[in-house]
């Protein structure tokens, strides 16, 4: 570690990086963190303040900000940043800056699933079989022959929208038909990935790497779907739990040893080193774990659960990443489970209100709750209202998985704003 306090400008405005702004607020090493947007949770996080005079996509203004005010360390929240360069970008121009994340060629594991898969292949790392299409009348010809049950993926990025799971061949051929022909999620269909369907319960472990040392946060587990049940449309995400209980710690190595050591050896041998969070998704299948998919970044709502867990410093975790000297540090966890329950706008995923008022009552820190913001703003009257999807989340930590789910539902109570939703049944698998 320098001498130099860290003064970060992070991108994005969801919880992920509400969480991210506040435990990088707890290290001694933080000196104050700009959030380029930010939303009505970030302003508050101490030495934290919102920066909405620059655009986001404007890689040139970022470095022009950090510049003016001394910003020394890049931490991208999303996706789309990285898989537009944001990484070299900064390196290229501004090169006395810290950027936490990969490459533009190594982000290309989230921004491809046809680049992905096939990295998978050539590295022998398990996961679902597959054909990848760039014809749309191959890809409909092979539907027709197909003997097992599909799953149908635009290849580029489609704000977890891009993959269908059909009930039938007549919806298959619907799906294939809206990405590769109608062009619903633009140029991210101008490929697709057709794979096998899995079975199995669905993982999530978040690893932080320099390129070399793997250093994982404890297994979440998503709900992906809006209501009780997993039934309902596919959302970004309606909560998590961690650590679940679903994968035993020997299923854990298998994931190390099969998974996660091939993956990070396999880019730095292709030249794409990864530095930053990696995001794997997996199926634990009766056949073992499979890869679901690759992200390279933190998830939402999977931090907040994981990182609450984390004793930590994570700046200096982060800055390890970027100096390839991670080896030189452990993670400590606290010995508890947390959950994260997420609180929705209602009528989301599909159309919602936004601009509705809110209120939100203080958490108590001390009873282990915490209320994460994800697409909440401040009106010019300092009115909070909402202003996404999902809008909010409570976290929990406790002893038991049962305490922290209990908790993080005590915490929802905090959080008062007409049509909100939320799923009552988070963890409910791994409780039963
Ligand atoms: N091969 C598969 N078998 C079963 N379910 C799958 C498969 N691939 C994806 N899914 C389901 O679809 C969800 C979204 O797929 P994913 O590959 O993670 O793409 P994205 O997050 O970019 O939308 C996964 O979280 C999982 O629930
Ligand atoms: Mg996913």
């Amino acid at each position: 570690m320098t001498s130099d306090k860290l003064r970060v400008l992070l991108v994005g405005n969801g919880g992920r990086e509400h969480t991210l702004a506040w435990k990088l607020a707890q290290s001694d090493q933080v000196e104050c963190i700009h959030i380029v947007p930010g939303n009505g949770g970030t302003a508050g996080v101490p030495k934290s303040e919102n920066i909405t005079t620059v655009k986001d996509t404007n890689f040139a203004a970022l470095v022009k900000h950090a510049q003016d005010n001394n910003l020394n360390f890049l931490v991208p929240g999303p996706e789309a940043p990285l898989v537009a360069g944001i990484t070299d970008y900064f390196h290229q121009h501004a090169p006395g800056i810290h950027v936490f994340g990969p490459s533009q060629a190594a982000a290309r594991m989230e921004g491809s699933k046809t680049f992905s898969k096939d990295f998978m292949k050539r590295h022998m790392i398990p996961t679902a079989a597959y054909e990848n299409f760039t014809d749309y009348g191959a890809a409909k010809n092979y539907l027709e022959v197909v003997s097992h049950s599909v799953v149908i993926k635009a290849d580029g990025l489609a704000a977890g929208k891009g993959v269908v799971i059909p009930q039938d061949a007549s919806e298959a051929r619907h799906a294939l038909e809206s990405i590769m022909a109608d062009r619903e999620f633009g140029d991210a269909g101008n490929s697709v990935v057709i794979e096998e369907l899995l079975e199995g319960d669905e993982i999530s472990i978040l690893s932080l790497s320099d390129g070399e040392t793997i250093l994982s946060l404890p297994p979440a587990q998503d709900h992906k779907r809006i209501a009780d049940g997993d039934t309902g449309p596919n959302t970004g995400g309606m909560g998590t739990y961690t650590p679940t209980p679903l994968v035993t710690k020997e299923q854990l190595e298998e994931i190390d040893r099969v998974v996660l050591r091939p993956t990070i050896d396999g880019m730095k041998k292709e030249g794409m080193t990864f530095r930053g969070c990696l995001f794997t998704g997996l199926m634990m299948t009766k056949d073992g774990p499979k890869v679901l998919e690759y992200n390279v970044r933190f998830g939402d709502p999977e931090s907040q659960s994981c990182l609450a867990l984390l004793q930590s410093d994570l700046a200096e975790l982060m800055l390890a990443c970027c100096t390839g000297t991670l080896s030189q540090h452990k993670l400590s966890i606290a010995p508890l489970s947390a959950c994260t329950v997420v609180v929705a706008a209602g009528g989301y995923p599909g159309s919602y209100a936004k601009g509705t008022p809110m209120k939100v009552k203080e958490a108590k820190v001390e009873d282990g709750v915490f209320v994460f913001h994800a697409g909440t703003g401040l009106g010019e009257d300092g009115q909070l209202k909402t202003s996404g999807g999902r809008v909010i989340a409570a976290t929990a930590t406790g002893g038991t998985l049962r305490e922290a789910v209990d908790k993080a539902y005590q915490g929802v109570k905090l959080i008062e704003f007409e049509g909100m939703q939320y799923r009552k049944d988070i963890a409910g698998r791994a409780l039963k």
